[in-house]
């Protein structure tokens, strides 16, 4: 199973989340710009100025960050939030505005693998207050929130969605995994009684099939290529790989997945991604500590 790539330098070219995210985070700004009736960039003319829109994209990883990078290219004023501390630093290399409740949880947040971890109840609440007045002034909200193992938190309540001006957006690319916005209907856009446009679509990347195939394809032919023996030219499968540990889900007709022995098959869309091997670092750091390549390059920033 491709999604259990550990998420270690050796297998940045066959990490398939990342691959997909990037591009689900662009197609998030594509489609929120489809559905907004108005222009992104500001515009000065002779007629007059139209103001540029005004986006905040919650939840930093991969797809946040592609969304960032696409809603700046498309001359958005673009801020963003996330907990977890490393992201401050990526988003403003993005050139946008960070903003966030830094208390000493938030310092807290990171897991070792780099991902998030789900905040107390009281953190949530303070998060809710200071993003609250933040989105009721927002023209476009893209939430990418999620945290490994749990359903995604939820950060835009009714009321906030209540609060934005008619003809606002918001896409919840959390949707699939319980969504972060409250009123996202999976695989549908809903209009709010206020006239806000929430868009729910299912297999984002799969709205940019060929360049989600192209990716994938190279994240398939990468891992692919460790399993063949360079001399012999045929099948060698390493067990003791730890790319092979992480991703073998069955082998000779025994589920043989630690995480999976003794559990139905369902429960293989609900768990956790893999973590870097003991003593290995996880690649969060080396790929995203170099984010203005990220911004210098307007084609796959994994
Ligand atoms: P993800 O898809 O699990 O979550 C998306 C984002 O939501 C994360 O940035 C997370 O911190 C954030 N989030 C969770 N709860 C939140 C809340 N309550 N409020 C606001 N934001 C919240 O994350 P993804 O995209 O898989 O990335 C996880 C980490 O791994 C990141 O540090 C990412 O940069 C890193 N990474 C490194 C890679 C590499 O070097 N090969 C590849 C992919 C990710």
């Amino acid at each position: 199973s491709m999604e259990f790539m550990p998420r270690i330098t050796r297998a940045q070219s066959m990490d398939v989340l990342s691959s997909q995210a990037n591009l689900a985070g662009y197609q998030a700004v594509i489609d929120a710009a489809a559905e907004y009736d108005r222009a992104l960039p500001m515009m000065m003319t002779a007629a007059g100025t139209v103001p540029a829109a005004k986006a905040f994209i919650m939840g930093v990883g991969v797809a946040g960050l592609q969304a960032i990078a696409t809603a700046r290219r498309l001359g958005a004023v673009v801020t963003a939030t996330d907990v977890r501390p490393a992201a401050k630093e990526q988003v403003a290399s993005l050139g946008a505005k960070f903003l966030a409740v830094e208390d000493e949880e938030f310092k807290a947040a990171e897991t070792a693998g780099g991902y998030a971890k789900e905040m107390s109840k009281e953190y949530q609440a303070k998060q809710a207050a200071l993003t609250a007045e933040h989105i009721a002034k927002q023209d476009i909200v893209i939430t990418t929130a999620l945290i490994p193992g749990r359903p995604a938190p939820k950060l835009v309540s009714a009321a906030m969605v209540a609060s934005m001006k008619p003809g606002s957006v918001i896409v919840d690319l959390a949707v699939e995994r319980g969504g972060n916005v409250e009123g996202a209907v999976p695989g549908q856009v809903v209009t709010t009684a206020n006239g806000v446009k929430i868009i729910g679509h299912l297999n984002v990347p799969g709205r940019v099939a060929a360049s989600a195939s192209l990716l994938y394809a190279r994240n398939l032919f990468a891992f692919l290529e460790t399993l063949v023996d360079k001399t012999t030219k045929t099948l060698a499968i390493n067990r003791d790989d730890d790319l092979v540990k992480a991703t073998m889900l069955t082998d000779g007709g025994q589920v043989v997945h630690p995480a999976f022995i003794g559990k139905p098959a369902v429960m293989i869309a609900s768990a956790e991604p893999a973590k870097p091997a003991a003593g290995e670092k996880p690649a969060t750091s080396r790929k995203l500590a170099a984010p203005k390549s990220l911004a210098n390059k307007p084609k796959g920033i994994a």
